[in-house]
């Protein structure tokens, strides 16, 4: 009521000034908004007499991921592969196997593989190096249910003058990798 009142009462008036940018100007009316210096609000709207032709998108197909097969996941659970994995366990995986040199048994890890449970997505350990190409087509050999997808997080940073050496340790564990899974449908 108090609102109204104020509008009536012509206190409150509609926002000043609209600069209206027709559909096809939507880059312009964006740069002019970058810019911070404008007032008022834009508006994107048809002009009069203009044939509007906006474009759409198809929506984005959710991502299905299967639950009769497993996940390899190489890298652990401490970093990005462990919001990953959550990505998963939402999606539908339900058999994640996690592949690194020092194990899941850490605080991190833990909170990942319970937030895994939830979604009722198994999360197993495989210790090992991804650069040991045996215990790679072990893994791939042995892990049930088969081996579907394979993301490959691996990774060490030392920050030295001369990086070529584990730059060229990472495209080794990589193309491991690739090697002993490139078959997996
Ligand atoms: N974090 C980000 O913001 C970000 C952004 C873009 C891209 N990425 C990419 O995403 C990937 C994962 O990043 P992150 O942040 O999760 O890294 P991270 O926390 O350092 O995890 C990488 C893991 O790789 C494991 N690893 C290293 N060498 C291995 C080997 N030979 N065999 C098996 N496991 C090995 C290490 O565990 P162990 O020492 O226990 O083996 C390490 O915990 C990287 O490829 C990175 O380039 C990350």
């Amino acid at each position: 009521m108090e609102l109204f009142e104020l509008i009536n009462n012509g206190h409150i008036k509609p926002i000043h000034p609209i600069t209206p940018f027709g559909f096809h100007d939507v880059p312009a009316a964006l740069s002019h908004i970058r810019a911070g210096r404008h007032m008022g609000k834009i508006v994107i709207t048809r002009r009069p007499g203009e044939d509007v032709q906006v474009p759409i998108r198809p929506a984005v197909q959710p991502l299905k991921l299967d639950p009769d097969v497993s996940y390899l996941i190489i890298g652990g659970l401490k970093g990005a592969c462990g919001t990953l994995a959550i990505h998963m366990a939402q999606h539908g995986a339900r058999h994640i196997v996690v592949g690194n040199r020092s194990g899941i048994s850490d605080e991190a890890s833990a909170n990942i593989v319970e937030g895994c449970a939830t979604f009722g997505c198994t999360v197993v350990e495989a210790r090992g190096d991804v650069g040991d190409s045996d215990w790679v087509q072990n893994l791939v050999k042995t892990t049930k249910p088969r081996l579907a997808g394979v993301i490959q997080g691996a990774m060490v940073i030392r920050v030295s003058c001369l990086q070529t050496g584990t730059y060229l340790r990472n495209v080794w564990t990589s193309l491991t990798l690739h090697y002993r899974t490139h078959h997996m449908s």
